[in-house]
């Protein structure tokens, strides 16, 4: 794979913009929301780079429950991986910081994003009525536990 992970920047905004609607459509986020996201303290934003092509992105909010903010790739690039690592980018983030678990939504029809995220370990824990407001879309609560025991990072049994 000719495809690299590094963080995503305010430089690559002109590229996520152009990819947000062909992903997510209708739940496509503005700029202003990549702003404010990528300078959030606690968030952890990776993109999939083809040379100066920005093919894939995906991103955290760090904490004891960690939340997985999104995930994409570009269509003509799925199938190949790039979904997989950029999700287990995202998961040595939020070992790394700590995480007991991380949460994620997914819409209720998408198979595809839900197979990804269970071969990742991810189970499905419950649903949330017409959380994609535009479509009237339930999503699918999918969570994975890191570890287990109470305590800071470091405590649990091995
Ligand atoms: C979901 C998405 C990120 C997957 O990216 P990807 O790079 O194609 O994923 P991978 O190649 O790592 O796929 C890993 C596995 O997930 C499953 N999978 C992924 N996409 C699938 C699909 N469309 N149909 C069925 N299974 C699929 C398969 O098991 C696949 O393994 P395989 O190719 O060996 O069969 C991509 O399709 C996408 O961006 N979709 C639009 C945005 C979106 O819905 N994001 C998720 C919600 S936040």
């Amino acid at each position: 794979m000719d495809v690299v992970l590094r963080p995503l920047t305010r430089a690559d905004l002109d590229q996520v913009l152009a990819l947000e609607p062909v992903l997510f459509g209708p739940g496509a986020w503005s700029r202003g929301t990549y702003l404010d996201e990528l300078a959030a303290p606690g968030r952890v934003y990776v993109a999939a780079a083809d040379g100066d092509r920005l093919v894939g992105y995906a991103g955290i909010a760090l904490g004891e429950e960690a939340q997985v903010m999104t995930v994409g790739v570009a269509p003509g690039h799925r199938r190949r991986g790039i979904g997989t690592h950029l999700l287990a980018a995202l998961l040595d983030a939020a070992r790394e910081a700590g995480a007991r678990s991380v949460l994620l939504e997914v819409r209720a029809s998408d198979d595809g994003a839900q197979a990804l995220y269970a071969r990742a370990g991810f189970v499905p824990v419950g649903r949330r009525r017409n959380y994609y407001v535009a479509e009237r879309e339930d999503a699918v609560v999918m969570r994975k536990q890191l570890r287990t025991g109470p305590g800071p990072v470091g405590s649990e049994a091995t």
